[in-house]
This record gives C-alpha cells, sequence and structure tokens, in this order.
C-alpha cells in the first residue's frame, strides 16, 4: 500500500438522544459508503463514528430514569451499535467522549491552551439554550428564541473560561481564501462567513460551574469543559493525539473529510479550525456540510414526531434498498425529501427493473441457451451495438471515480445506472432469443459474454454503497476474486472464456404497495420510546394495574393485508375467547403457535390493527431480529387457562 494512500473520514459524534431514525442514519451511511469506496480503490481508511456523551442534558434525562449517566450513554451506545450493524456500517473505531484517553486529552489540550493564553478566565453572561446546549448572543435569537430549535432560551451569568476565538478571525478568512476546497458546498461556506463573522467573531465560552458530567479542569476542578471544546476534539484524541500510543495520529491526521450535517457546519468551519490553530495542528482537508432529510418540509426528528426507526424500512426491503435510496434519492449537500411511496416506486423501478431484471434475466438466458457456460471469442467481429455497450462499460468506471472523487455521489450512481439500462436496451437490441432460434451459436456467445460482463463491470463499483447485493452478484455470474478488482471494471473482455453462470435468487422483490408497509403501531412503544418521555420507577401499585393471565392460543388465522400480524383466539378463562391481534408472522408459524399457553395482558385497551379488533396483548422479548413469546413451560403439571400471573 503506498504510504500517502490513507483516508480518514469522520461523521459527527452523536448525541444520546434516543432517537434514531433515517435522517440521523444518514450522515453515517453517506460516510460508509465513502469509505468503502476509498477501500475499493486501496486506501488505507480510517472511518470513525461516535457519541458525544457529557453535557446537562444527558444528566437530567439520567436522572429522570434514576440511573447513572454513564450508564444512561452506556445504554445508548449499545443501541446505536446495534443499529450500525444492522445498516453495516464499517467503521473502524466507535469513539466515546467517555473514553479515560479522551477525557485525559482534553485536560492536557486545556491546560496547554491555558498555558499559551489562548484560553482566559472571564464572567460568562449568555443566552442558554438547555436542549441544544449552544449559547446565543441576543442577535441571533429568532423571535426571542433559539435560532436552532425555535425553543426557549434563559439567561446564565457565570465564571467561565474562554478560548480567544476573536484572536483567530483574520487567519481563519485566510485561511478560507487560500484554500477554496476546505469547505463544501460552497454556498454553505458562503452563508456561514456572511452569518458569523460579518458580526464579529466572539471568544467563546468553554467551560461551565453548573454541569457536573462532564471533563473536570485540572487547574480548577469546579469547572468542566464545555460541550465543543470537548466534542470536537474527538476528532484528533480518537486517534491517540497526546498519548503515547499515536501512531495513527500521526498517520491518519489530518482527517480528509469531515461530514457533519448544516446546523453544526459552522462549529467544524469555525471553532474547529481555530482550536486547531491554537494546537500548532495542521487543519482538515476538508468539511463537507449535508443537508437534512424532511418530510414534507419538516426535519426529521423527534420534535416533529415524523421519523420512524429504519428498521422499520429494511424489515419490509432489505439493507441495500434503503441505502441506495438514500444515497441515491437524496442530492448530498441539500436537503432531500423522504418518501415513502417514492422510496416504493424506486425499489420497483431501479433495483427491481433495472438492476434485478439485468441480472436475472442474463442468468436464465446462459442457463437456457448454454447451460450456464460463457464462451469468449475474439476472433468474432463486433458489431455497432457491440461497441456502443464496450465504450459506454470501459467509461463508467472512470466517471464514476471523478465524480465520487468530488462527492457527487449521486452522479456516481447514476453512471451505473447509465450502463445498467444500456445492456438492458443491448438485450432488446441484440433479441438472443432470435439468435437461439437462428441457432447463431457463435452471435449467441457473444451477446451473452457481453452482458455478464458488463455486469461484473457493473458490480465493482456497486460495491461502494450496497453490502449484500454485490456478493450475491458474483456467485450467480461465478467470477473469481481477480475478477472483481476496481482496475479489471477499467477493462472489457476480463471474465474468462468457460466461466459458468447460474440463475439465483431474486435480488430485489418487488414491492406491492397495496401491501401495509413501514407500519410502526405494532412496535409503537419499542420504536418511539424516548428516553425524555420514561418516567423512571413506578410503584408497586402502578404495576399492580397491569392484569396479567395465562391464555391458551386456541386458532390462529392471518390478518389479511398484513405481512406480520396473526388473529388470535385465545381463552383466558372467560366464556368467550378473545381475539388479540399479534406481530407473530415473521416469528411463528400457525402450528408452532396453536396450543401454546402463554401470558396475556387482559385489561389493555382495545385498540384496532388492520381493520381487526384486538382485546389484549401477548408478552413477547426481543426486538425485530429475534422475538421470542413468553410461554408457561408446564414441566410440573399444568396452570388453568385464565389463572392470574403476579
Ligand atoms: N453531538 C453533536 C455533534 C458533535 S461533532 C463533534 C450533534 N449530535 S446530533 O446527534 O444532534 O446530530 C448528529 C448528526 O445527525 C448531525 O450531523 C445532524 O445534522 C444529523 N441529523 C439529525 N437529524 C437529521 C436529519 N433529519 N437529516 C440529516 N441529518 C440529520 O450535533
Amino acid at each position: 500500500m503506498e504510504e500517502n494512500k490513507k483516508y480518514y473520514i469522520t461523521t459527527p459524534i452523536y448525541y444520546p438522544s434516543g432517537d434514531f431514525h433515517v435522517g440521523t442514519c444518514y450522515c453515517t451511511l453517506m460516510a460508509d459508503t465513502l469509505a468503502r469506496y476509498k477501500r475499493l480503490r486501496g486506501y488505507d481508511v480510517f472511518f470513525m463514528t461516535g457519541t458525544d456523551e457529557h453535557g446537562q442534558k444527558i444528566e437530567e434525562k439520567a436522572k429522570a430514569r434514576g440511573i447513572t449517566p454513564k450508564e444512561f450513554v452506556d445504554e445508548f451506545v449499545a443501541k446505536a451499535k446495534d443499529l450500525w450493524k444492522v445498516l453495516d456500517i464499517s467503521y473502524d473505531k466507535y469513539m466515546r467522549t467517555t473514553y479515560d484517553h479522551h477525557v485525559k486529552a482534553v485536560q492536557q489540550i486545556f491546560e496547554k491552551l491555558l498555558a499559551k493564553g489562548d484560553i482566559y478566565k472571564g464572567e460568562y453572561t449568555g443566552l442558554y439554550c438547555t436542549p441544544c446546549e449552544s449559547f446565543w448572543t441576543e442577535t441571533q435569537l429568532v423571535d426571542g428564541k433559539c435560532p436552532d430549535c425555535g425553543r426557549e432560551v434563559k439567561e446564565v451569568k457565570e465564571e467561565s473560561y474562554f478560548f480567544k476565538l476573536s484572536k483567530y478571525k483574520d487567519r481563519l478568512l485566510e485561511y478560507y481564501e487560500e484554500h477554496p476546497e476546505f469547505l463544501e458546498p460552497e454556498k454553505r461556506k458562503n452563508e456561514m462567513i456572511k452569518n458569523f463573522f460579518d458580526k464579529g467573531l466572539e471568544d467563546l465560552c468553554v467551560t461551565r460551574t453548573t454541569i457536573d458530567w462532564g471533563i473536570r479542569v485540572p487547574s480548577d476542578p469546579k469547572h468542566t469543559v464545555y460541550v465543543w471544546l470537548d466534542a470536537l476534539t474527538n476528532y484528533i484524541t480518537g486517534l491517540g493525539y497526546t498519548t503515547d500510543e499515536d501512531e495513527r495520529f500521526k498517520k491518519y491526521w489530518p482527517a480528509d473529510v469531515h461530514l457533519v450535517g448544516k446546523e453544526i457546519f459552522r462549529f467544524h468551519s469555525i471553532i474547529w479550525p481555530a482550536i486547531l490553530m491554537a494546537l500548532d495542528l495542521p487543519l482538515p482537508k476538508k468539511v463537507f456540510g449535508h443537508g437534512w432529510l424532511v418530510v414534507n418540509g419538516n426535519k426529521i426528528s423527534k420534535s416533529f414526531g415524523n421519523y420512524k426507526d429504519p428498521r422499520v424500512y429494511i424489515r419490509d426491503t432489505s439493507v441495500d434498498a434503503l441505502r441506495y435510496y438514500l444515497i441515491k434519492e437524496v442530492t448530498f449537500g441539500e436537503d432531500g425529501n423522504f418518501s415513502e411511496d417514492l422510496f416504493i416506486e424506486k425499489v420497483n423501478s431501479d433495483l427491481s427493473n433495472d438492476l434485478g431484471n439485468l441480472v436475472s434475466r442474463v442468468t436464465a438466458m446462459a442457463e437456457k441457451y448454454n447451460n450456464g457456460i460463457i464462451i469468449k471469442n475474439d476472433n468474432l467481429p463486433i458489431e455497432d451495438i457491440d461497441k456502443d455497450l464496450i465504450d459506454t462499460a470501459k467509461q463508467t468506471i472512470l466517471n464514476f471515480e471523478e465524480k465520487m472523487d468530488n462527492l457527487k455521489t449521486n452522479d456516481a450512481i447514476a453512471e451505473i445506472w447509465k450502463l445498467i439500462s444500456k445492456a438492458n436496451k443491448y438485450i432488446d437490441l441484440s433479441t438472443p432469443w432470435i439468435l437461439a432460434k437462428q441457432e447463431n451459436k457463435d452471435r449467441l456467445n457473444q451477446v451473452l459474454y457481453n452482458l455478464v460482463e458488463t455486469i461484473r463491470i457493473v458490480t465493482i463499483p456497486l460495491q461502494s454503497f450496497f453490502v449484500d447485493t454485490p456478493k450475491k452478484i458474483f456467485d450467480q455470474i461465478g467470477v473469481s476474486s481477480e475478477e472483481t478488482t476496481w482496475d479489471s471494471a477499467k477493462e472489457f473482455g476480463v471474465l474468462k472464456d468457460g466461466t459458468k453462470v447460474s440463475k439465483g435468487e431474486i435480488l430485489f422483490p418487488r414491492i406491492d404497495k397495496s401491501e401495509e408497509l413501514f407500519k410502526v403501531e405494532e412496535e409503537k412503544e419499542e420504536v418511539q420510546e424516548d428516553e425524555e418521555d420514561r418516567k423512571g420507577i413506578i410503584s408497586i401499585d402502578e404495576l399492580d394495574k397491569v392484569e396479567l393471565k395465562v391464555g391458551q392460543i386456541k386458532e390462529v388465522e392471518k390478518v389479511a393485508k398484513s405481512k406480520k400480524l396473526y388473529k388470535l383466539q385465545v381463552d383466558v378463562g372467560e366464556k368467550e375467547l378473545r381475539t388479540i391481534v399479534s406481530g407473530l408472522v415473521p416469528y411463528y408459524t400457525e402450528e408452532e403457535l396453536a396450543g401454546k399457553q402463554v401470558v396475556v395482558v387482559t385489561n389493555l385497551q382495545p385498540a384496532k390493527l388492520c381493520g381487526v379488533e384486538s382485546n389484549g396483548m401477548l408478552l413477547a422479548a426481543g426486538d425485530y431480529d429475534v422475538v421470542k413469546l413468553l410461554v408457561l413451560d408446564n414441566n410440573n403439571g399444568t396452570l388453568e387457562n385464565g389463572a392470574n400471573i403476579h
């Protein structure tokens, strides 16, 4: 590996707020795509994501739950890692600001800047937005409220340490001028300069005396380091900066790109470079501010109630389908509308029709006409339609590289789809079925070779953003590892003579729009619950309100129009059987359920699910992938249906 072929990419470190939705996944997915792309190009990639774990909000939330802040953030980190696993995020390090090495490094950085005079003690009077953990000046407020979230701010006065941000104003402006590629997209850079530099750059308050849950200032421990100095420095402390184990820092810093959402772009383009200048460290090569995923113009977020757990989409389609939609349909750098209808349309048109059909038609024809054997014959004349296909194929990967290197991810994917649609047209123009009828074996073999070779070339760059599909395609077209290297996609004719292809499973099954999709009703409690809403401990009286009984499942039938729901008739010791609707279809067959004695909540308010009234709920454990009913073991005799459970 060449020494200079390193690529360090980061996402922001997330606040443990508990509401992961497709919007919050977006940045991580984009970073993952770029990391995968660079790895395919032979770069030594270091991809870091993580969590921003200090601050008042976390302290308060943990208190409300009756747990320690550390327990609170540990819980969130487990959830985040779980989601990144489902989405197959290929990060190299999960960074946490509660790591010991981070805490020590921030303390050293603080003392260094203090000794240098870049941090000084003063008094802070400011307007503070607690949910955003941001201080604002009067002029920055919008209608007297926080400009980011629109909530009330409160006046706060206290002894604080300040970072001399104003000192770096001119150097920053000079740097932007001399490095036009540093901040992207251009329009965000201009907006940021206009909004923040034109009004003057104030020194930044970097400590608090009122927040316990933070990194202590060693020389003045009643102060804790306040948010941005703690959070931003993760990009270097995560590499071992200030420790004895700083090989990664030496190797990967400066970062090649920090990907961030547009609302935190200014922190990364003003405060972060100024801190680095104060530390005499090189600046990252690029900060890229992407837009938000919106639904009907509103940012997807908990406050708008327009979010769903991404797993709901994956459950009804696939990881690759969701990844494709987010990466292709949201222009990188702009806001993008997240529409469930459009998502379904795109899966059906781009994935199922264009890509899926190409692979299944070609492999099916190869099997039908030549037992799956692909013949290479370089002595045959090349027709115009062949030349057109070959030229496009050879150009595709070059165009893809150029677009990806300039972070034009949408255009890059479009290049692949141009080739896919050309290949589909090539089938119509070359009419293999007629060649077969005419017994024109040579031409038929040539056409099949060109098609399989094109599929091979298409699939190599697809590996940048798909995580399951490329392997499935490579298996179906029977290629070996040397036929899937990046550079092999630049040549047409690499596929070996005698390659054996076989038709495999359908890559992207069509989605039936009339089915009920992306429903969260049944998971409402798991998906939409937020730590903020939890009230913590309940009393025994409150627990007593829940009536739990032994019930036996007597009849099972599927609910029409639902992929998940069973309509069950359950004997809970009453005169009549109870109808209970339960989302167990993915986990149990009808036979497995019939006759089981289970735990039933019998005093739950009736609810209609897919048109069927449900009177109660079966208790089950688990989440999405694995769900297990709580079943009575009946080892030493049985309990009567309707027996109370305490
Ligand atoms: N902790 C800070 C970042 C510190 S980085 C040194 C933070 N965390 S966050 O959890 O609030 O946001 C993390 C990222 O999620 C941000 O980049 C933010 O823009 C992104 N998103 C949250 N909702 C989003 C959408 N609806 N759409 C796209 N990205 C969004 O900020």
